[in-house]
């Protein structure tokens, strides 16, 4: 598999949309959900998101979509939203890719990158911590599951200093 990364339009609402119902049902399984946002988001609001402005990539494996990132930027923060992978290439990178081109390719003002996850969702956890995020807070989500919150500081480069 050779994957690239590239910015997502509302041309690819489609596409984007299948592969996040299909990678959030095991989350929707888990907590007995199935109304979960992801899960009923719709094609118009997907498209309006996709062409709103804010950064969302893309992971392409030649001309397929295998996996998709959003993201909401409020002031200097930013939430990482909707990182879905599909079923058949989770567990071989892609996601940690997405996340690092969302993360790194922020509007100039962002200085934090957000985002939440269920609480009983262990190996995410996991995997936003060993990608440098920390858990900040838990809250309810609309649908009354227990979420967890982190957060990762980001470090902007420092304008070059010319040494004459
Ligand atoms: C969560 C998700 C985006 C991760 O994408 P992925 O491509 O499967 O993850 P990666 O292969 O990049 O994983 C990177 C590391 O995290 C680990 N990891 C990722 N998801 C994991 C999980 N659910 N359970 C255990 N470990 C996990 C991987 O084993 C890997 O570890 P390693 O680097 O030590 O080998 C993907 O599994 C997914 O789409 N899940 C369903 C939707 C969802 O829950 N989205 C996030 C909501 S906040």
């Amino acid at each position: 598999m050779s994957v690239h990364i590239g910015g997502l339009t509302p041309e690819h609402a489609g596409e984007v949309m299948t592969i996040q119902r299909a990678a959030y049902l095991q989350e929707a399984r888990r907590y007995g959900a199935w109304d979960l946002p992801p899960l009923v988001e719709t094609l118009d609001e997907i498209r309006g998101h996709l062409g709103d402005g804010t950064p969302a990539f893309g992971a392409f494996d030649g001309a397929r979509l295998i996996g998709s990132v959003r993201s909401r930027v409020d002031g200097d923060r930013m939430e990482v939203a909707r990182l879905s992978v599909a079923p058949d290439v989770q567990g071989g990178g892609v996601g940690r890719l997405l996340l690092r081109a969302i993360s790194e390719r922020t509007p100039e003002k962002v200085q934090v990158v957000w985002l939440f996850t269920g609480a009983e969702s262990d190996g995410n956890i996991r995997f936003y911590e060993s990608a440098g995020f920390v858990r900040v807070s838990e809250h309810l989500d609309a649908v009354g599951i227990k979420c967890v919150t982190l957060e990762q500081k980001l470090r902007k480069r420092c304008p070059e200093v010319v040494v004459r």
